[in-house]
């Protein structure tokens, strides 16, 4: 692959990662990831951001280096907007191979270049609105933007282009072919990219909403042409379109979402399964959206995604050793971590000899914001009280997520 220019001077390097690894040791990118990394060449030479050494993405870089004829000893500036690994894990390496450059990064990107790489000589702290003159009428602008996604973020801006390089924000899963702009993507690869930045989101930065909503507000004074993120596709024809995507994201976090329902379902002996399609009919009545996902089948990387957009969800679970299934547990764990909150809920569910699931169901989400509609819980198997009852109720929560969305689309 040859790197790809973005204006004069500008270019756009990337590397895949689509050996089945999972992203942050967790998240599965069963489409891969690509790592960007940005050249701006005036007088001196800037690289922005680097790589991991993971499935072979040093030697994408160099090859790409090369396709431009810039050998890396010839990099005067290391930009390093975010000390994440995935963007800096080849640090060592590159400071071997062209000891001459000056690492650039934020005070507290400069500690962990320290922490991570034990490395504390020609590394340059910088702060907001500080800049470095590349020469030739290139020039770099650096903007903190704390917490999007770690605390010692910052994005560069490049005036006389408008290139943003905005790091982790504005990102997406999925690997990027040689198709890399906005203007060069099919409706089938929008969708793609759309679909891969909410789960993108809603996995590694939904957590930092408060901060994405902060960045763009910090960010709306530059004149911005193109967004360069460090993963996924670079936006210059229509920039503003991820830019109000992440907005749009960030403003879930409030609880009020898309007019849709995500339904979370578990079950032992088939009793609650018995249950969905009740539900799902109850929904469908009331013409509400709902993604539908089996728990442990499902990983838990797609139940946040559509959980976080969804206004509703209902949990369909049964009673396991007094507590609640053990797969609902995990899942609603890892949607608190992610700030999936106020929420309007709904749970049904089969018990054996005894309930319980409704006690730790409340201990687990006590802090959570959600509203709950009263549940339907039967022991053994359902009768037509409880089909009548779920899909009742499904309807009554499909009233109140159209009533509240934040977005009816
Ligand atoms: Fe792509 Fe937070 O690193």
């Amino acid at each position: 692959m040859h790197a790809r220019q973005i204006a004069e001077g500008i270019y756009r390097i990337g590397a895949n990662i689509t050996n089945g690894d999972l992203f942050e040791g967790m998240w599965p990118i069963p489409e891969g990831v690509s790592l960007n990394s940005y050249v701006v060449w005036g007088e001196k030479v800037a690289l922005i951001d680097l790589v991991r050494d993971w499935d072979e993405a040093p030697s994408r870089m160099r090859e790409q280096l090369d396709s431009i004829h810039l050998p890396v000893q010839q990099i005067d500036y290391l930009i390093l907007n975010h000390l994440e690994p995935d963007h800096t894990g080849w640090l060592r390496t590159f400071r071997d191979l062209c000891p001459r450059a000056e690492i650039v990064t934020t005070p507290k990107g400069a500690n962990l270049v320290k922490s991570f790489y034990k490395i504390t000589d020609r590394v340059r702290a910088v702060k907001s609105g500080d800049t470095l003159d590349l020469g030739k009428g290139k020039k770099l602008v650096f903007e903190e933007i704390p917490n999007v996604h770690w605390p010692e973020t910052m994005v560069t801006y490049e005036p006389s282009s408008g290139v943003l390089f905005s790091c982790d924000a504005f990102g997406s899963y999925g690997s990027v072919g040689a198709e890399v702009f906005d203007d060069e993507l099919s409706s089938a690869q929008h969708e793609f990219y759309e679909r891969e930045s909410l789960r993108y989101y809603a996995n590694i930065v939904a957590s930092f909403s408060v901060f994405v909503e902060r960045a763009v507000q910090k960010l709306s004074g530059l004149s911005v042409n193109v967004i360069a993120p460090s993963h996924g596709i670079v936006w210059r024809k229509n920039p503003r379109q991820i830019i109000d995507r992440y907005v749009r994201y960030a403003s879930y976090a409030e609880g009020p979402a898309e007019a849709e329902v995500t339904l979370i379902w578990g079950s032992m002996y088939g009793n609650t399964e018995k249950l969905v399609q009740a539900a799902l009919s109850g929904l469908k009545e009331e013409g509400v959206p709902v993604q539908v996902h089996q728990i442990p089948q499902t990983h838990v990387s797609y139940i946040l995604a559509s959980a976080w957009k969804s206004t509703g969800l209902v949990l369909g679970m049964p009673t396991y050793e007094y507590r609640m299934f053990p797969p609902m547990a995990h899942v609603l764990d890892d949607l608190g971590r992610k700030k999936v909150f106020g929420k309007k809920v709904f749970r049904f569910g089969s018990y054996g000899w005894s309930g319980g699931a409704a006690k730790e169901l409340g201990e687990i989400t006590a802090k959570y914001k959600w509203e709950f509609l009263d549940p339907v819980e039967f022991e053994g198997a359902p009768s037509d009280k409880e089909y009548e009852g779920v899909k009742q109720r499904c309807k009554e929560l499909a009233v109140l997520v159209k009533k509240t969305a934040r977005y009816s689309r």
